[in-house]
């Protein structure tokens, strides 16, 4: 038997139209800004679904597009306005930025009450500690999400990690220990691969690395979520053999059409979050 395909561009459109009716309801548009800095293809084409997704919900949305060669302190002259501005509840700045601007610090300028992307050491932080702030990381929240579609209960369930990144490795691993599964953090390091996930009962694929899973690595009936956005041959490819995988796994989210939409829908879903909270 094959395995069932997670709609995760279905699953995100009814988030995205319960936020539209949640937002109805606000006396203020929730505001989101989204900073892009220089011309990457794959961070200027997010940077637009971000914006559609704005546009989509009847949210407020501004998109800062600012050359590669800006200066570090350019940039944190714009979140600091940002960060100040009462239309805007959300500061994102797209990553990653170009190596003459130090990361760090622009993460630590944005208002940690405005860091829709949960990015800020005090928002991750609440994180770590079990806190809920309304802001959730917006790609783990989503493959939370996708888990939850497929009926599984999470509680007691061993779930394996891929991957150990600050954006999705380490934050998933810590939502789905808050959700009461074992969980494994795998990574580059990671002695024998297989033998780990073949325990797993919930997949969550975020190395960066083309093809890396296969089917044969997993349990039977797993579910698989795969973050990963490799290009291959111009082709956008996950980290999970899909055409082996969907052979062993009982659940799968295909690349594109999975975990993608629901990053951004969780973003919007912050912005709502801090907007209301102000109210
Ligand atoms: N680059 C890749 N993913 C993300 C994300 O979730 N947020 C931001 N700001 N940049 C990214």
């Amino acid at each position: 038997m094959t395995a069932n395909i997670i709609d995760g561009k279905k699953i995100a459109q009814g988030i995205r139209d319960k936020l539209k009716a949640a937002a109805a309801e606000l006396t203020v548009k929730p505001g989101l800004a989204v900073v892009l800095v220089g011309a990457d293809p794959a961070s200027r084409t997010y940077v637009h679904s971000k914006e559609k997704a704005c546009q989509e919900i009847g949210f407020y949305s501004e998109v800062h597009r600012l050359p590669e060669t800006v200066s570090e302190a350019e940039l944190l002259a714009l979140v600091s306005k940002l960060n100040k501005d009462s239309r805007i509840h959300g500061v994102l700045v797209q990553l990653p930025l170009p190596a003459h601007i130090r990361t760090d610090k622009i993460i630590l300028a944005i208002d940690p009450a405005k860091d829709v992307d949960c990015f800020h050491p005090l928002n991750t932080g609440a994180l770590f500690s079990g806190l809920t702030s309304g802001i959730l990381p917006c790609t783990p929240a989503g493959c939370l999400e996708l888990i939850k579609s497929t009926g599984l209960a999470l509680s007691g369930k061993k779930a394996a990690v891929v991957g150990r990144s600050n954006i999705v490795g380490k934050p998933a691993a810590l939502l789905l220990l808050h959700h009461d599964c074992t969980v494994t953090l795998c990574h580059s390091r990671t002695a024998d691969l297989a033998a780990e996930l073949q325990q797993a009962d919930i997949v969550i694929a975020a190395a960066g690395r083309a093809g890396l899973i296969t089917g044969a690595m997993l349990k039977p009936g797993a579910v698989v979520i795969d973050v990963g956005t490799n290009r291959v041959n111009g082709r956008l490819t996950g980290d999970v053999d899909f055409a082996s995988a969907v052979q062993t796994a009982g659940f799968i989210t295909p690349v594109p059409g999975g975990v993608g939409p629901l990053t951004i829908a969780m973003l919007m879903q912050n912005t709502l979050n801090v907007c209301r909270q102000k109210l």
